[in-house]
């Protein structure tokens, strides 16, 4: 299977992110500490930015994996984590969507979102899944407010600490 082309964010650039921008990404990363502390109770690690490009599910193939960035004005602005027919066939599951602090609350997310799906639709995918922690109401109001319904409760387990998760969907 080939590599998709790119997502469409409106007053946005987006590339997928690879080794040259990991930096960039490391940098994003550092700057969206409240999110990463919220859900692990840790600042990200040194190495967080170079880890997610290659974090898939066991068995599951790098190539259907998509780190993507979004680029405005201000640099990188935000990211987005994708796998591909995760956890079956046509469905995709959104990782992680991270908007700079300094620009949250302002539509980047929605664009992004709008554009996600039309990508994704054209690829065949018909559903994004995603958990959202169970301390982060503020992103389940987003989710909900763009459609997503709860399709069930998870215990996430991280490394020294467990979340209550709401297990999302979006059909498209
Ligand atoms: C959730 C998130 C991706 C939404 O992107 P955004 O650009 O802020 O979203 P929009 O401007 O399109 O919409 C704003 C809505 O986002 C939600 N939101 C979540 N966290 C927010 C924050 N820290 N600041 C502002 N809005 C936030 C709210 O529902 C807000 O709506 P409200 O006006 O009812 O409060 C973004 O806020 C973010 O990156 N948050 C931190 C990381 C995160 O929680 N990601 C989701 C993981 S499940």
């Amino acid at each position: 299977m080939t590599t998709p082309d790119l997502p469409v964010v409106e007053g946005a650039l987006t590339a997928f992110i690879g080794g040259s921008a990991v930096a960039e990404l490391q940098e994003l990363l550092e700057r969206c500490e409240d999110f990463e502390v919220l859900v692990t109770g840790h600042p990200p690690d040194p190495h967080a930015a170079a880890d997610l490009l290659v974090e898939v599910p066991p068995d599951h193939p790098l190539r259907d994996k998509f780190v993507i960035g979004v680029w405005t004005e201000d640099g990188l602005t935000a990211a987005v984590d994708l796998l591909r027919d995760f956890p079956a066939q046509h469905i995709w599951y959104l990782g992680l969507l991270l908007v700079a602090p300094e620009a949250r609350g302002s539509g980047l997310g929605e664009r992004i979102l709008e554009a996600l799906k039309t990508w994704i639709r054209g690829h065949g995918g018909r559903a994004i899944r995603l958990v959202v922690q169970d301390q982060n109401p503020d992103a389940l109001r987003f989710w909900l407010r763009h459609g997503f319904v709860q399709i069930g409760k998870a215990a996430q387990e991280l490394m020294d600490r467990t979340n209550q998760v709401a297990r999302l969907e979006l059909k498209l």
